[in-house]
């Protein structure tokens, strides 16, 4: 048979579900020691190392040579060198040496604007010329003394903004955490959502319930008795791209809730920075700081292991609502009145990926004038 020459079909270009002129979380800065870590961050294969002083570098994992991966090689000198023939390449992007070879002409590879701040290396998939350090989200516990930090890293099946949901809406928690930290008083308590600023914020109050396993142990965890009724709260706060930072607590009733003194409550923030590998995959760093017993390290190692527990159950259900979603793009969803966070939150990231296609469209100065 003959073969038949079939021109090839111009697919429409899918739109793209995340923004990538935004700092997002690549790794936490233990993960990068002596080697480098290959990872990839919002579809881009990306290598971090350590170069000259420690200081940390981002670059295509694609050596120009032949295309290994740089991750494969190691650090020599603060220069990272490819483990296939010996390509040394900078922090820049640069060939620097290679055994045998003249290296001035070989092409350069794309580094990206990288930063390690409160513990955790934060990377600007898009243009590094719009990279600003000082719009890093700032952390207020990281490195203080009246805070104690306990977190880990899952990678998880899913779009990222079903797990901006599902943290957005947390009356999951009375279904998904029924023996850690739901409740029937969660689904009985309406929720709020407002704008404040760049922020979406959702938040419940609850007032004379009886305090949930993982609060009881939290409690207990501040010297507090966990038998007597309890004020509890969550406000879940949504910062673009992807991060949620949800104020969670219970206070002895009857001294302030939310605003009761230190020594009536345990008062936690569950951190959570969501980075998209693929579309339907994530890198998930989850963690809770706490305002209570700081010194307490049994205590961050029993709430750590308490809330991996809890995040184990959602991980289950979201990739599972991926898989049926992948499998039916078709079908529309119900936004009820439980989910307007997640759904406000989706409304910021699509502002800010339509203003990013219409950045990369508009033509430039130069191409303006030759029209
Ligand atoms: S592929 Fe890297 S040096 Fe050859
Ligand atoms: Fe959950």
């Amino acid at each position: 048979m003959s073969p038949v020459n079939v021109a090839p079909i111009a697919l429409p270009q899918r739109a793209a579900t995340f923004p990538k002129n935004a700092w997002y979380v690549a790794c936490t800065a233990d993960e990068i020691d002596a080697k480098p870590l290959g990872r990839q961050i919002c579809g881009i294969h990306m290598v971090f190392y350590r170069g000259v002083n420690n200081q940390v570098a981002a670059l295509d994992d694609f050596c120009p040579h032949r295309g290994a991966p740089l991750s494969l090689g190691k650090v020599c000198e603060g220069k990272l060198v490819c483990g296939y023939h010996g390509l040394e390449m900078g922090c820049d992007g640069k060939t620097v040496a290679m055994p045998g070879q003249r290296v001035g002409g070989f092409p350069t590879i794309t580094s990206y604007a990288v930063e390690e701040r409160y513990g955790f290396i934060w990377v600007w998939p898009g243009d590094r010329a719009l990279a600003d350090p000082a719009t890093i989200q700032q952390l207020e516990w990281h490195n203080h003394p009246d805070w104690a930090y306990g977190g880990g890293l899952f990678h998880i099946g899913c779009d990222y903004r079903l797990m901006i949901d599902n943290l957005m809406d947390l009356t999951h928690e009375t279904y998904v955490h029924a023996s850690s930290i739901g409740q029937k008083e969660i689904d009985e308590t309406p929720c709020k959502t407002s704008l404040e600023g760049e922020q979406v914020v959702t938040s419940r109050f609850m007032s004379g319930i009886e305090a949930p396993p993982f609060w009881k142990m939290a409690l207990r965890g501040n010297g507090l008795t966990d038998d007597v009724p309890v004020d509890r709260w969550q406000i879940c706060r949504f910062t673009p791209p992807s991060s949620v930072m949800i104020e969670v607590g219970v206070a002895h009733q009857g001294h302030g809730g939310y605003d009761a003194p230190n020594d009536k409550k345990a008062y936690s923030v569950v951190v959570d920075f969501i980075t998209p590998e693929t579309e339907t995959s994530i890198w998930y760093f989850w963690g809770m700081a706490r305002k209570f017993n700081p010194k307490d390290t049994q205590l961050t190692a029993q709430i750590r292991e308490g809330q991996g527990r809890i995040f184990t159950e959602d991980l289950e259900v979201l990739e599972l609502q991926q898989r049926n979603l992948s499998a039916h793009p078709e079908r529309k969803l119900l936004k009820l009145n439980i989910d307007t966070g997640g759904v406000q939150a989706r409304r910021m990231l699509d502002k800010m990926i339509e203003r990013e296609r219409q950045a990369m469209d508009a033509p430039t100065a130069a191409q303006a004038q030759a029209a």
